[in-house]
């Protein structure tokens, strides 16, 4: 039997892996009662160890394998697409080795107690009293994003999107032939917020949905109940439909405070939400996400998109993991935070003292943060391209170039912070050394 001390010795959740991996395929009931043990020595969330560096490469990673295609070389460090090289949490690599050791592995329907666990991550992260019959377990947030601007509006209708945005909500309109609509956000001495009056102005010019990016990925905004609150009002008065893409609400820094859209919607024929635990909790790769509404026609308009695809059921894989996030991942997501936020603050200082000419936006929300490049660009006469060949060239540097999200992306580039410290670290010394060369 292994005792507490013993499983922390060994690295804790690696150890308790290799448990569970030891069991024989038909040793299920064993393995139940080894995630159980697991369970319980996960009482102490404090012995996560973020700092812990895991080698991704020849795991078909996209941020690693990846990297010679989108950035012409394999030898930058990557930190550009959404995901975070930190292990996910105990529980959910242990529910899932338990999934694993049933050698059968087929077709799957989601439980209920998915459904479940939602409702209590809500109420318990949220306060939201979600209900039951609004929630459609789907493949992805983008999937969603895609079947709402199909179901919810006619060819050539316009669809409203907030740029710079997080690519897809500009393919989703244009690949679905709807009318793109831009309301820039505006953004003043690193400070973004909504333009609502433009808002208006584009509902009157005829857009009938928008979709909302909450927290806002790339800039790193967590929206305040007022702006949530004017929002829905010109949604109200304008008759539009908002789609509010909530994947990164679970990722919130103190004192900010992630308000779901729809929890200030009295009329929830205007708001669809799409939310999942797959940024929270680092399972992006296992696809699965959650359509949120109160309204039944507008539930089953979108459904009946992806009934039409025949897009209808989850891998037992996502099932369990998703779950086990949910009920048992809030403590790993507590020291995650912590553990951000305090990188967060080191880039911030480190750019400030140390990179003349990028200045680093404090997130409010996201593990990704917004640089702003352009004093560099000028002083060096850069335009994006040069940017990031000088970043991935001379710094081996590989983030996100702003471009991509849009306008106001110009001369911005976005900094993935879901790695080791050290490795962000080791990065921006990479970029002073090429600033200095
Ligand atoms: C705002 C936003 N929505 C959706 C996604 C992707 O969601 P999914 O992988 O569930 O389609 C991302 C990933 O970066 C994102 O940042």
């Amino acid at each position: 039997m292994t005792t507490r001390r013993d499983f922390l010795k060994l690295g804790g959740g690696a150890a308790a892996l290799s448990m569970v991996a030891a069991c024989q395929p038909a040793a299920t009931e064993n393995a139940t009662k080894d995630v159980a043990m697991i369970d319980s020595m996960l009482i102490d969330p404090k012995m996560i160890d973020f700092g812990q560096s895991i080698d991704r490469q020849g795991t078909d990673s996209v941020k690693w394998d990846g990297r010679a295609a989108i950035f012409g070389t394999d030898d930058v460090v990557p930190l550009w697409v959404a995901d975070m090289d930190f292990a996910s949490p105990p529980a959910v690599r242990a529910a899932l080795v338990e999934r694993a050791a049933h050698p059968v592995y087929g077709y799957t329907q989601v439980p209920e107690r998915l459904y479940d666990s939602l409702i209590g991550w809500q109420k318990q992260r949220h306060g939201w009293e979600v209900e039951r019959d609004w929630a459609a377990v789907t493949p992805g947030v983008v999937p969603v994003l895609y079947a709402a601007v199909r179901a919810l509006t006619r060819a050539g209708e316009g669809v409203i999107v907030q740029p710079p945005v997080y690519t897809p909500f500009f393919s989703a309109v244009t690949e679905n032939d709807r009318r793109l609509m831009l309301n820039p956000l505006r953004e003043q001495d690193g400070h973004y917020s909504m333009d609502f009056d433009n808002l208006e102005q584009c509902a009157r010019d005829g857009g009938k949905l928008l979709l909302l990016c909450s927290p806002h990925n790339p800039v790193g905004r967590v929206w305040r109940r007022d702006e949530l609150q004017t929002l829905l009002d010109i949604a109200r008065k304008h008759d539009l439909i908002v789609v509010s893409d909530e994947i990164h609400a679970d990722l919130v820094y103190a004192p900010n405070t992630h308000i779901p859209l729809a929890m200030l919607e009295d009329m929830p024929e205007r708001v669809m939400t799409v939310l999942a635990p797959s940024k929270s909790f680092n399972i992006p790769g296992m696809g699965l996400a959650f359509m949120l509404c109160g309204e039944p026609e507008l539930r089953s308009r979108v459904r009946a998109e992806f009934t039409r695809l025949h897009i209808e059921s989850n891998n037992p894989f996502s099932l369990v993991a998703a779950e086990a996030a949910y009920r048992h991942g809030a403590g790993w997501l507590d020291v995650l935070m912590h553990y951000l936020a305090k990188t967060q603050d080191l880039v911030l200082d480190y750019c400030a003292a140390y990179l003349p000419g990028i200045r680093a936006l404090r997130s409010e929300g996201t593990f990704l943060m917004w640089l702003d490049c352009r004093a560099l660009a000028q002083a060096r006469g850069l335009d994006d391209r040069a940017l990031l060949r000088l970043l991935v060239e001379k710094a081996k540097v590989g983030m996100s170039s702003g471009v991509i999200y849009g306008q106001g992306g110009e001369g911005f580039m976005r900094l993935n912070i879901g790695a080791p410290r050290q490795v962000i670290m080791d990065a921006l010394e990479r970029i002073k050394q090429a600033l200095t060369a």
